[in-house]
């Protein structure tokens, strides 16, 4: 499918879904989020694709919501459209893992559409912010929640208020991004790391990611419950025997996610 707004290329089992207005630092307008959603929902849907990578330019994986899109809208034009409601349940439903290739800016919007990922790996000139409170608004797509679990109340409040950047040292101190890596290096760390879980079954691919979220929406007896039995459920699988009996045979497992 065609995009105006992102660039997807699917190679080895990884879609790359670019993020690409480069004259506004990939500022998310209507248009970029709705492609977004329909290349994820495609990506979701092709058997040939294990791991999604978003990521955006050296200079900006994305400075924020489309300010200019948003400057003259009402509460009533919010409200009733539901702004960016319906895109962020679209990224959280979206089974597959998603990595966030995050260099430059991620701002406002540009921060909480990485934070949706599963995880974030960042350039090493990598900006993460909430500065919304600069235009009289707050975070709108889950930077008060999202980034208050990540790097905690005091740093979300700091953030948040402030407006104040993190650069990409004090985000991987913090539990925000799981890596820092050389900014030329960074598709490479990203596209590596998503041949990495492309290799293993996608069904448990699939329950630890769910296993994983779940610990964010439940009380721990519950979450260790749900993992428990996705564990044990998963003992039903032909990845399993395959699994456990490639390790006991001493070579490398070939799954069929069967
Ligand atoms: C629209 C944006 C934009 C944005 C940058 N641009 N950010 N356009 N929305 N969020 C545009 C600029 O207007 C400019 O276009 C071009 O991109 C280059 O930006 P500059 O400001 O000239 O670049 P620079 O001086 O390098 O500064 C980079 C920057 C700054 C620090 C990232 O652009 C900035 O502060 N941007 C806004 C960041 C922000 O406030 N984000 C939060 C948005 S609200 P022109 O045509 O003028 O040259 C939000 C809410 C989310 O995200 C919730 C949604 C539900």
């Amino acid at each position: 499918m065609a995009y105006e707004t992102i660039i997807v290329e699917v190679e080895d089992h990884v879609a790359t879904i670019r993020l690409n207005r480069p004259d506004a630092l990939n500022a998310l307008n209507s248009e970029l989020l709705g492609e977004v959603c329909q290349a994820l929902k495609e990506a979701d849907g092709n058997d040939k694709v294990r791991c999604i990578i978003i990521t955006g330019s050296q200079k900006a994986f994305a400075a924020g919501a489309d300010i200019k899109e948003m400057s003259d809208k009402s509460y009533v034009d919010m409200f009733m459209s539901d702004f960016f409601g319906t895109e962020g349940g679209t990224i959280g439903r979206t089974r597959k893992p998603i990595i966030a290739a995050v260099a430059g800016y991620a701002l406002g919007g540009g921060c909480e559409l990485a934070m949706m990922c599963d995880f974030i790996i960042a350039a090493d000139n990598a900006k993460f912010g909430q500065p919304e409170i600069n235009l009289g608004v707050i975070p709108g797509l889950g930077g008060t929640q999202r980034l208050t679990r990540f790097v905690g109340k005091s740093k979300a409040m700091d953030m948040a208020l402030t407006g104040r950047f993190m650069d990409a040292e004090e985000a991987e101190r913090s539990g925000l991004v799981s890596r820092v890596v050389p900014a030329k290096q960074l598709m490479e760390e990203a596209r590596a790391a998503a041949e990495k879980i492309a290799e293993k079954s996608m069904i448990s691919t699939i329950a630890c990611k769910e296993a994983v979220n779940i610990s964010y929406e439940t009380t721990l007896s519950q979450g260790l419950l749900f993992e428990r039995r996705a564990f044990h459920a998963l003992f039903n699988t032909e990845d399993q025997k395959e699994g456990m009996g490639a390790f006991m045979e001493k070579r490398s497992a070939q799954f069929r996610d069967r």
